[in-house]
């Protein structure tokens, strides 16, 4: 009975944390996969189309990842429970880059960081966090906790989401009647939606029109730490010129690594980061993994299941 890691460029980094974690485990790292029926699960991040496929006795599927659309891109992908990675570690990691570049640019510090180039020493005009609505597309666990997390530091928030929910102190829209209504209210736009036949490309120049100008800003904001494929980049930088959106926060791009010819790279009013927002950590993807395992050994119900009919 073994686990194969698979996919990932970290191949060997997690396999020396899930055997320190846990000695007595056979690990196998892709491609060195020994007997193909010996491995039972696999844990894996955008493994190559059809490798799974090749494991008869396969039974779990764990993902690198809170996001499961690299695994759902593979037509040959096993009819095995998929469960996505689901932990404080992760969780924390997203609440606080999504808290630092709410407050970065409702502090206007990408001009404050021009002006001190220029050695200009000026005032720019800004609203009090309680006049800026935070509004978060997708209150699943990440959405939720960025909320949690900004609510104290005065903001107010709204979230959407595909079905209805109640959170406490967030004007919560959902499904497609209710997304006009929530852009209308939204002056930072937080997206932490997954990739879904649903989801893709919802981020267009369209999309962004709608959102609210708030008062003492030059526009509104865009932080996407969900997924590239979510947006057009050529949407957003065309909202960007055009002062429609005043600045954007981008950790995922439709093509990644980004090629150096995108225009986002040079773009005075993004703030690029390479798809750092929330790393898996090597001792955490053990931990969960082997719990896991654990559970599905005994039989026990398997936490955090992705719906293959949804994509997430
Ligand atoms: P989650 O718990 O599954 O939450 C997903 C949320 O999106 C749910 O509220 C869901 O609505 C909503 N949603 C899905 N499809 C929708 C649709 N068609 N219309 C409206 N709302 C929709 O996922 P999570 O753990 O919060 O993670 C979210 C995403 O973050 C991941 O899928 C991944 O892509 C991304 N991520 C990125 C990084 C990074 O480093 N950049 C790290 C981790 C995760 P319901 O509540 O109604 O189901
Ligand atoms: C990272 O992008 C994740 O899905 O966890």
């Amino acid at each position: 009975m073994a686990t194969l890691i698979i996919g990932t460029d970290r191949v060997a980094t997690f396999a020396t944390a899930c055997r320190e974690f846990d000695p007595g485990h056979d690990i196998r790292q892709w491609p060195d996969v020994g007997r193909a029926e010996d491995i039972r699960y696999a844990l894996a991040w955008g493994p190559p189309a059809g490798e799974l496929a090749k494991l008869p006795n396969l039974e779990l599927i764990v993902s690198v990842g809170a996001g499961v659309d690299h695994l759902m891109k593979d037509p040959l992908l096993p009819h095995v429970p998929v469960a996505r990675f689901v932990d404080a570690d992760l969780t924390g990691r997203m609440v606080s880059y999504v808290a630092a570049n709410v407050l970065f640019h409702h502090r206007r510090m990408n001009e404050l960081r021009a002006q001190q180039a220029a050695a200009v020493w000026k005032y720019l005009p800004e609203p009090a966090a309680h006049e800026l609505t935070v509004g978060i597309m997708g209150l699943g666990v990440l959405g939720q906790a960025c909320a949690q997390a900004l609510l104290p530091l005065g903001y107010s928030l709204a979230g959407w989401s595909r079905t209805p929910k109640g959170v406490p102190d967030v004007a919560c829209f959902a499904g497609a009647i209710g997304l006009d209504a929530f852009l209308g209210a939204t002056d930072i736009l937080v997206v932490l939606l997954p990739l879904t036949p649903d989801t893709r490309g919802i981020i267009d120049r369209k999309l962004l029109a709608k959102l609210r100008r708030p008062k003492l800003l030059p526009g509104p904001v865009l932080i996407n730490a969900g997924r590239g494929g979510l947006q057009s980049e050529q949407d957003i930088v065309a909202s960007l010129d055009a002062g429609e959106l005043y600045a954007a926060s981008l950790d995922v791009f439709t093509t990644e690594p980004l090629p150096p010819s995108s225009p986002v790279w040079g773009h005075e009013r993004i703030l690029l980061t390479p798809h750092i927002a929330a790393e898996s950590d090597p001792r955490a993807i053990a931990r969960y993994l082997i719990a896991q395992i654990g559970r599905k050994q005994c039989g026990e119900p398997l936490p955090n299941l992705v719906d293959r009919q949804r994509g997430y």
